[in-house]
């Protein structure tokens, strides 16, 4: 019987992509970071300020780079993993082209100022649109892909694919409904306390299954396959998952402390919010402990290194969100750079990370080649590691410090300092967490610099690059 060829080519443009995405977007987080020490940067021109170009670094970093990693992973995890090609190349190009067109409509769109002003949802009305039509034909295209799968077994990886699919369609077309008036021009159909459930209905979400369900099932995939060795507890990866997905749709209210929400909702989201620190540290024990007995390969595998590192700030980044969700410890950390600090612990150490052990992973199985330099991707590994710790470092003192500057009292009950001042204590972190970015940013460009030379190298080699679903 013929069989049909795996769909490696979609893979590859994904993957391409992404390195593109992930330096744009930490490039646009280095400037914006500038802009915050060095607010001359601002240039007094409104499509470089800041407010219009924090939604196209967030956006960037969320929709275009990690979007374009979940999109190339879950492309070749799933037909590895059925050993099966995918159920339509043609949906598959759709998904590419229509995926691209959104952000190059959110590339033009926010820095001319329109926006829903809504977080991780600033698009208007006809780029949401779009979205759902590819996230829809992605899902379709990935159910049918496991539906004509030659393996019975269906994989734990596709199972956090499958329900960051899910999710984030039911979470968006939801979060974005809205009255259009004008081409560009939408009102939310939610307001006031509601509109702010909503929002961050889908806000935690978006970093519950776009952010961590999603790249979960990354772990799960390239953890085993680059360690060479089985996952340590499949068992502790199907109770990881449905504790995952029962937990994490309850908790957004934790962004709300102290607002007009009913106080109860913000206590619940907070106990749940505690209890998920079982089932995400029950992930990233059986992802690091899948090395156990062969710690040893963390000395010379660079690429093993990226995806180890990454469970340690996934572990670190949700524990510490537990904490920050206790009504004691949000009265300080809310508005201050601590969310920001560990925003990014989760977003740089974890999300980007193990996207970047994946990226080189698949780089060398996809091209057929291996990587041009294995020293750049031990160069670049530091590089990612102290970025992020200067990052967090920075604005974990910055945050505390804003905290208690805008607490402190003096013994008349005036407070202690103007916000100015605040401000102005927070000069020397800000420079700092610019030069974290800095060092991030640039590791970024030694990847995507290793990735291309690899890339043409394979390509002047002439490499055989189709592999059929039987091989
Ligand atoms: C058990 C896991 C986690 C819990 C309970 C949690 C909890 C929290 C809490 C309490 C906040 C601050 C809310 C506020 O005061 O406004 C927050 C903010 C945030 N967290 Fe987490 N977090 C977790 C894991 C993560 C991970 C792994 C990531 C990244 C991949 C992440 C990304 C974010 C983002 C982006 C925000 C900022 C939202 C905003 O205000 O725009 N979180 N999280
Ligand atoms: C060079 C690396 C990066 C730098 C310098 C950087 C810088 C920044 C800055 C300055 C902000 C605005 C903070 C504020 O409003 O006070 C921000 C926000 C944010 N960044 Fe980044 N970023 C980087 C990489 C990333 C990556 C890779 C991701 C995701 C995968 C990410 C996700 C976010 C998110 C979700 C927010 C919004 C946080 C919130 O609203 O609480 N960033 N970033």
């Amino acid at each position: 019987m013929e069989t049909k060829p795996y769909n490696y080519d979609i893979v590859k443009f994904f993957t391409v992509m992404a390195c593109i995405y992930l330096v744009i977007g930490t490039g646009v987080g280095v400037w914006i970071a500038s802009e915050l020490a060095w607010p001359v940067l601002n240039f007094d021109n409104p499509y470089l300020s800041f407010g219009r170009l924090r939604p196209v670094h967030t956006n960037t970093v969320i929709f275009a780079f990690a979007g374009s990693t979940l999109m190339a992973t879950a492309y070749y995890v799933v037909q590895r993993t059925c050993s099966v090609a995918l159920w339509s190349n043609k949906l598959a190009w759709f998904t590419f082209w229509g995926w691209n067109v959104v952000i190059i409509g959110m590339f033009i769109t926010l820095p001319l100022g329109y926006t829903q002003s809504k977080e991780y949802a600033e698009m208007e009305w006809p780029l949401d649109v779009l979205i759902t039509v590819v996230w829809l034909a992605f899902t379709f295209n990935f159910i049918m892909t496991i539906a004509i799968r030659r393996i019975s077994h269906i994989y734990v990886a596709n199972w956090f694919y499958l329900a960051m699919m899910i999710a984030i369609i039911y979470l968006h077309v939801v979060n974005s409904l809205s009255i259009p008036v004008e081409l560009w021009k939408s009102y939310s159909i939610f307001a006031g306390v509601q509109d702010a459930m909503i929002q961050w209905w889908w806000g935690h979400n978006a970093v519950g299954f776009f952010l961590t369900a999603g790249f979960l099932a990354i772990m799960y995939y390239f953890v085993p396959k680059q360690a060479n060795r089985p996952i340590y507890s499949y068992r502790l990866s199907v109770i990881h998952f449905w504790a995952l997905v029962f937990g994490y749709v309850w908790l957004g209210a934790h962004h709300l402390q102290y607002t007009a929400l009913p106080d109860w909702t913000g206590s619940l989201g907070a106990a749940i919010s505690l209890a998920m620190i079982i089932p995400s540290w029950g992930g990233a024990i059986n992802g690091m402990f899948t090395l156990s007995g062969a710690w040893d390969k963390l000395r010379t595998d660079y690429i093993l290194r990226f995806l180890i590192v990454s469970l340690a700030f996934y572990a670190m980044s949700t524990f510490e969100g537990p904490v920050m969700s206790s009504k004691t410890v949000n009265a300080l950390s809310h508005y201050t750079d601590w969310t920001i600090g560990h925003v990014h612990a989760g977003a740089l150490g974890w999300v980007a990370m193990v996207s970047i052990g994946a990226i080189y992973h698949m780089v060398e199985k996809l091209w057929r080649v291996p990587l041009y330099s294995t020293k750049l991707v031990n160069t670049h590994f530091w590089m990612a590691t102290i970025g992020t710790v200067i990052y967090i470092t920075a604005m974990w003192v910055s945050g505390i410090m804003q905290g208690l500057m805008w607490r402190a009292y003096d013994d008349y009950g005036n407070l202690a300092y103007t916000f100015v001042e605040s401000v102005a204590q927070m000069h020397p972190y800000y420079a700092m967490r610019a030069v974290g970015g800095l060092v991030f940013f640039l590791g970024a460009v030694v990847m995507l610099f290793n990735v291309t030379v690899t890339i043409r190298q394979a390509v002047r080699q002439n490499k055989p690059v189709i592999q059929s679903a039987t091989s």
